[in-house]
C-alpha cells in the first residue's frame, strides 16, 4: 500500500519539524514498511532535499515525491523545475495532473501526458491524478472523463514500455467534488473506476489505483478493498502527524 501525503502549498520548516517529531518511533515505521506499507511525503519544491535529510537523520523510512514538474528537459523556462533536478534531490516520484494544476494552472490532458513521458524517461515514478467534477458526475459523463484523462497518458506509458522503460505508474482517482470537501466517493464508485480502467485499457492499467479526496481516519477503512485500492493520496488530514498515525493504526494495526 502506498500512502501519499500531498502537502500542497503548506508546511514551512518549523511545521515540518513538528510533523516529524509527532511521528517519531522508527521501529513502527520499519515494521509497517516490512509489511509492504509505505508513507511518501510530497512537500513543496524548496523542502524536498531538506525533508529527505530530516527523514534520514531520524531513521524514518519515508519516501519523498514532488507535487509537479516541467515537461521540458532543461533550458529557458523561468520558474520551472525539471525531472533531472527532482532526481538530483533524491526524489523518487512526482504527482502529475492534480485537479488543482488542471483548474488553476490550465494543465491539459496533453500536457500531463508530456510530463509523464519525461518522468518515465528520467526514472521518476509518476502518480497521475484524474477524476470528474460534480457536474460531470451528475450529467453521467464520468466514464468519458476518465478515459479522456487517462487515455493519452496510458498511450505514453505503453510506448515507454515498448522502449524498455519499466517504471511503474500509479493512478490517483480523485473526484474533484471530494477534494477538501469532507465528502468521499464510496467503494462502489472506486470499483467502477477500477473496472473502467480494466475494460478500457487492460488489466495492467488498473494495477496501481490510489484513491484521494477527503480521506481521513474515519473515512479510510470504508474505502479500502484489497485488489482494488492500492493506496491513498491524502491532503488535509496528512498535514498532521497525529492523523497519519490514526490512519495507519486503523488500516494496518499498530506493530
Ligand atoms: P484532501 O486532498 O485529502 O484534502 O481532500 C486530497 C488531494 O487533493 O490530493
Amino acid at each position: 500500500m502506498l500512502m501519499i501525503a500531498n502537502w500542497k502549498m503548506n508546511m514551512t520548516k518549523s511545521e515540518i519539524f513538528a510533523f516529524l517529531d509527532s511521528l517519531a518511533g522508527e521501529d513502527r515505521w520499519r515494521a509497517w514498511r516490512d509489511r509492504g506499507v509505505r508513507l511518501v511525503l510530497c512537500p513543496s519544491y524548496p523542502y524536498l532535499d531538506f525533508l529527505g535529510d530530516q527523514c534520514k537523520s531520524r531513521n524514518l523510512p519515508f519516501g519523498i515525491m514532488a507535487q509537479n514538474m516541467c515537461a521540458f528537459e532543461k533550458g529557458a523556462y523561468t520558474g520551472e523545475v525539471s525531472a533531472a533536478m527532482l532526481k538530483d534531490q533524491g526524489v523518487e516520484g512526482v504527482l502529475l495532473g492534480h485537479s488543482e494544476r488542471r483548474q488553476y494552472f490550465g494543465e491539459t490532458d496533453g500536457a500531463v501526458a508530456e510530463k509523464v513521458t519525461r518522468a518515465l524517461s528520467t526514472g521518476l515514478l509518476p502518480v497521475v491524478c484524474f477524476g470528474e467534477t460534480r457536474q460531470e458526475r451528475e450529467s453521467g459523463s464520468c466514464a468519458e472523463v476518465w478515459s479522456r484523462q487517462v487515455g493519452p497518458v496510458w498511450e505514453r506509458v505503453r510506448k515507454s514500455r515498448a522502449e524498455g522503460i519499466q517504471t511503474p505508474v500509479y493512478w490517483a482517482y480523485e473526484p474533484v467534488w471530494a477534494i477538501g470537501t469532507g465528502q468521499t466517493a464510496g467503494l462502489e464508485e472506486i470499483r467502477e473506476v477500477s473496472s473502467h480502467l480494466r475494460k478500457a485499457f487492460g488489466e495492467d492499467c488498473a494495477s496501481g489505483l490510489l484513491y484521494g479526496g477527503s480521506v481521513n481516519d474515519e473515512s479510510v477503512s470504508g474505502l479500502c478493498e484489497k485488489g482494488t485500492v492500492h493506496g491513498f493520496l491524502v491532503g488535509t488530514a496528512f498535514l498532521d502527524g497525529g492523523n497519519v498515525l490514526r490512519v495507519f493504526d486503523r488500516l494496518f494495526g499498530r506493530p
